[in-house]
């Protein structure tokens, strides 16, 4: 089986690249189980704090659909992928640690829609983004309307839904598509791993906690969404850690979190 998706470990930081810069990283059927696989191995693996998303190559984050493979799929299998998009993708949302896409290139169609599955997104000044598929005759199919809607509200998200205009690496931070742009494409990687040291080495039980407390507000009504908070903040109040951090604090030192 060809690898079309590579693992690797930075500590507690795991990182995902998609591997098929001949094809611009576009997700062929392939490409979407393998990162359903690595998505399940990741889920099982307690040390993992943070995870990143990234292409291989200079030009492409990810392309989106692999067009190629889709002209000759028969409607049914074009049924099957969209299923298979929400069966292996959503684990960057659901998962444990705080996903990020590390975006160094173009970031078309399901490429964004990828890239908008994860909690955070920083990319080179180089980037592009763009939603094309109503110029295609069909719409974002992997949750990019759903998603980017929640992200940017609806009048931004019909801009590009409707236009499928592509945008660079500076409106998108201007519109919050993305959180940070690297100074440099060779400062990628480099740059998110020390935007997320405070994440990778923080207080775990609270770093999960605040996790799931903001993802929650995503769909829970506010009064709903507060008792979600008060029971995530529970459960820091009973941890070890943040005793530890009190001490620290009156100790002037550095805390020690051991994540209980
Ligand atoms: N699926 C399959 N192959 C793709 C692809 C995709 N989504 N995007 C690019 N490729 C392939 C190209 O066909 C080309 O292969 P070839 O040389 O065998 O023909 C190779 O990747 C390089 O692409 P090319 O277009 O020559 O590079 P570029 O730098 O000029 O442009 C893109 C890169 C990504 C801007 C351009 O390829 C593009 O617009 N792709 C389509 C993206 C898209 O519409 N995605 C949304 C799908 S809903």
């Amino acid at each position: 089986m060809t690898t079309l998706v590579r693992l690797s470990r930075l500590a507690s930081v795991a990182i995902v690249t998609i591997d098929r810069p001949e094809r611009m990283n576009a997700l062929s059927w392939a490409t979407v189980q393998q990162l359903g696989e690595i998505g399940r191995e990741l889920a099982s693996d307690a040390t993992v704090r943070v995870c990143l998303l990234t292409g291989a190559g200079e030009k492409a984050f990810c392309a989106g659909a692999d067009l190629k493979e889709r002209q000759g799929m028969s409607r049914a299998q074009v049924r099957e992928m969209l299923s298979a998009y929400q069966s292996e993708l959503t684990w960057l949302e659901k998962s444990d640690f705080v996903s990020v896409a590390a975006i160094n290139g173009v970031a078309l169609g399901g490429g964004l829609e990828l890239a908008l599955t994860c909690d955070l997104r920083i990319a080179v000044p180089t980037a592009s983004f763009g939603l094309p598929e109503t110029g295609l005759g069909i719409i974002p199919g992997a949750g990019g309307t759903q998603r980017m809607a929640r992200l940017l509200g609806e009048s931004r998200t019909l801009d590009l839904v409707l236009t499928g205009r592509r945008i660079d690496a500076n409106e998108a931070l201007a519109l919050g598509l993305v959180n940070r742009l690297a100074p440099s494409a060779e400062l990628l990687l480099e740059s998110a791993l020390k935007w997320l040291e405070p994440v990778a080495e923080g207080a775990p039980i609270a770093q999960r906690a605040a996790l799931s407390a903001v993802r929650a507000a995503r769909h829970l009504p506010l009064e709903q969404g507060l008792l979600f908070e008060r029971a995530a903040y529970e459960r820091c109040l009973e941890s070890a850690d943040r005793d530890e951090a009190l001490l620290a604090l009156a100790e002037k030192r550095k805390p020690r979190f051991q994540g209980k």
